[in-house]
């Protein structure tokens, strides 16, 4: 399986879709310390995390997802989760309501662990497609494109590119976000690019946060 895709992030949807309740139920269990968070973070560098059942997996994503700083989600060249401790008041890490929207909203949808080049194969004209893929860095010092252990470079963006040239060359309609960012303008040249205001908690200079612009680039 290539190491740039995230199969802890499509274990959770697939189980939202499947173990709804399940998963809530695991997630009454967590506690918001220091100490257990240690706990459940490390867990997946040991022997024993192979026996773990989706729901625990799932449960314990979003756990960290919750818990740890800025909600950021980043693994070491290991794959090892290594995001700190976020040491928030009173996080919600179980939101019962939105799961089950989500259950909800998933139930008829075929959920994959593949590259996204695969959307050849699912798609044809008069389909729509939206790409959220890691973004391009702010700067040198960013490190928002490690999702996995291998991140996600140039020559993959101009890929992605590539692709969305095959899309609109078969009459299919797409959208991507990504930084608004001089490569990311001069790679989607050729389409609609919008700006957004995204308000990101994921900034590490904490006078960025919520003034973030991102570009919408579409073929339509
Ligand atoms: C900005 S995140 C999108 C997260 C997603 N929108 C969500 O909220 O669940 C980028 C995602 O792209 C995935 N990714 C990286 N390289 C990929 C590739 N070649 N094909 C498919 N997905 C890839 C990463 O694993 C990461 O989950």
């Amino acid at each position: 399986m290539s190491s740039y895709l995230n199969p802890e992030l499509i274990n959770l949807y697939k189980t939202i879709q499947t173990e709804v309740q399940e998963l809530i139920n695991d997630l009454q269990k967590h506690k918001n310390s220091a100490e257990y968070f240690q706990e459940i973070r490390k867990a997946d560098r040991e022997e024993n995390y192979i026996n773990w059942s989706n729901v625990q997996k799932a449960s314990r994503f979003i756990y960290l997802n919750r818990t740890c700083f800025n909600g950021l989600y980043r693994v070491n060249s290991k794959g090892y989760f290594n995001v700190p401790f976020g040491k928030y008041l009173n996080p919600t890490i179980c939101n019962e309501e939105n799961l089950l929207a989500c259950h909800k909203a998933l139930k008829t949808t075929q959920i994959e662990l593949a590259d996204f080049s695969k959307i050849l194969d699912f798609t044809e004209k008069g389909d729509f497609v939206y790409f959220d893929p890691p973004y391009v860095p702010l700067n040198e010092t960013s490190d928002f494109t490690s999702y996995t252990k291998q991140g996600f470079n140039k020559h993959n963006q101009e890929e992605l590119r590539n692709l969305c040239n095959e899309l609109n060359k078969r009459g299919v309609f797409f959208m991507l976000s990504n930084s608004d960012t001089p490569f990311i303008h001069e790679l989607y040249r050729d389409y609609k690019i919008n700006l957004v205001f995204a308000s990101r908690a994921i900034n590490s200079a904490a006078t960025k946060r919520g003034k973030i612009t991102e570009v919408i680039i579409k073929n339509y």
